[in-house]
């Protein structure tokens, strides 16, 4: 059985959808879920579905991201999590600390990588007439938004979409998408998915 670790910053919709997509003949379970703010809604919501939180609060270290990461890193370490899943999680993380967790740390991108890394990738997909957008799933390396890819799920773009719009459907397929490949990916299994 595979033991996951959840990194959220918010309100952790996508973390939601994985912790409840680990049951039954799942080969993972959650066994935490920790957040860079301690007031993040997802930790209540985490809680309330029994898995472990923690949260780190990532201002009380004024930019020094190593000493940040070595106290995000004391909860983690302790669950001693197999697999690690960014979800919503908004913190650029280090080279030293992803190569920690080097093919094993997923993440979920709200665009259809290698499209629009890093922020406001509606927008831009907007901006740039896009006919669709989506969403991927993508292995964590050192370089932003730039590992393998796991997964993509398509997301039409409509007439007259605002950013806004277009954000609540792509996430609606985040939270089809995400569960999926953490499952193939527990379970072993290798390849692209193409919702
Ligand atoms: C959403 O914008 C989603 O597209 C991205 O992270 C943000 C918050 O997600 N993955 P969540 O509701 O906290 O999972």
């Amino acid at each position: 059985m595979k033991r996951v670790a959840i990194l959220i910053s918010g309100g952790g919709s996508n973390m939601l959808k994985l912790v409840e997509s680990m049951a039954g003949d799942h080969p993972a379970r959650p066994v935490l879920v920790v957040a860079n703010d301690p007031a993040a809604a997802g930790l209540a919501r985490a809680a309330a579905l029994g898995v472990a939180t923690a949260a780190v609060d990532h201002r009380r270290f004024k930019g020094d991201r190593a000493a940040f990461e070595a106290e995000l890193l004391r909860p983690i370490l302790a669950m001693a999590p197999d697999i690690i899943c960014l979800a919503g999680f908004m913190r650029v993380l280090t080279p030293e600390f992803v190569t920690r967790f080097r093919g094993r740390m997923l993440n979920i991108h709200p665009s259809l990588l290698p499209k629009y890394p890093g922020l406001h990738t509606h927008a831009r997909a907007l901006a740039a007439g896009d006919s669709q957008a989506g969403c991927t799933v993508h292995e964590v390396t050192p370089e932003l938004d730039a590992g393998p890819i796991l997964g993509q799920a398509l997301v039409p773009v409509l007439p007259g979409d605002t950013a806004e719009a277009l954000a609540a459907r792509v996430l609606v397929a985040e939270h089809r998408l995400y569960p999926a490949v953490l499952r193939r990916f527990a379970a072993g299994e290798r390849g692209v998915l193409r919702l």
